[in-house]
């Protein structure tokens, strides 16, 4: 089993800046050999400052298609919106989105984006980790992290809001590249048991350490 590739960043910007140009690589790279990129975007609070910088990396968008690997069940303008927040800081003239169609509630939205998506292959997953080991929406000792298929409905999700949707670990898992970007004392702890190796309790650390690289600063990887 390979270990995780590790991109050790001085500070939050550094970590920024090496997130956005990790999937500028994998967008260029994806649209040269396949024609086309799928790229799987985050919600949180680390990845707004990766958009922004990634809009600067790339100039132009076509052909790269924008899904998420996990939204809030939230209309697509309410600040707690993921789509709202990548929307707002990724400037992508071209790109295709690929919204949640949150309006028909966690199931309903599960089921039609996992008809929406199906068979495509991300080239490229965008995922944060919370510190009790979660990422996406996937939870510590939730059900939907042994379930299979492509996209799941989660209600009384332990962070805020309850009701999302995310892509399984599988999904997530048979993508060509996935980028998990931690920042922050507070996930030093789980930080540390993800690079330890794979564990159930720890969802994070059951991504494919054989496609993951993991950019985190010095205060989540000192811990
Ligand atoms: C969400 C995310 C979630 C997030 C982590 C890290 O919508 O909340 O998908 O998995 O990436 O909780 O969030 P922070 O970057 O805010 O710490």
């Amino acid at each position: 089993m390979s270990d995780p590739t590790v991109s050790r960043c001085a500070d939050d910007e550094a970590v920024v800046d090496r997130a956005a140009q990790v999937l500028a690589t994998a967008i260029d790279a994806a649209r040269a050999v396949r024609g086309a990129a799928h790229v799987a975007l985050s919600g949180g609070s680390t990845v707004a400052h990766v958009y922004e910088r990634l809009s600067a990396l790339v100039p132009e968008w076509s052909d790269v298609h924008l899904w998420y690997g996990d939204e809030r069940v939230v209309p697509l303008d309410d600040a707690e919106s993921t789509h709202r927040l990548a929307t707002e800081h990724l400037v992508a003239p071209g790109a295709t989105w690929h919204p949640v169609a949150v309006e028909l509630g966690p199931e309903g939205a599960a089921e039609a984006y996992a008809a929406e998506l199906g068979d495509t292959v991300l080239d490229v997953a965008l995922n944060g980790m919370g510190p009790d080991g979660h990422t996406a929406s996937l939870f510590p000792g939730f059900p939907q992290l042994e379930q299979e298929g492509v996209c799941l409905a989660v209600r009384d999700s332990p962070k805020p809001p309850p009701e999302r949707v995310t892509l399984t670990l599988g999904k997530f898992n048979e993508a060509h590249r996935i980028l998990l970007v931690v920042t922050g004392a507070d996930k030093a702890p789980m930080l540390a048991r993800v690079l330890a190796g794979p564990e159930p309790e720890v969802p994070a650390s059951l991504l494919d350490r054989g496609k993951l690289e993991i950019v985190a600063d010095e205060e989540a990887l000192n811990g």
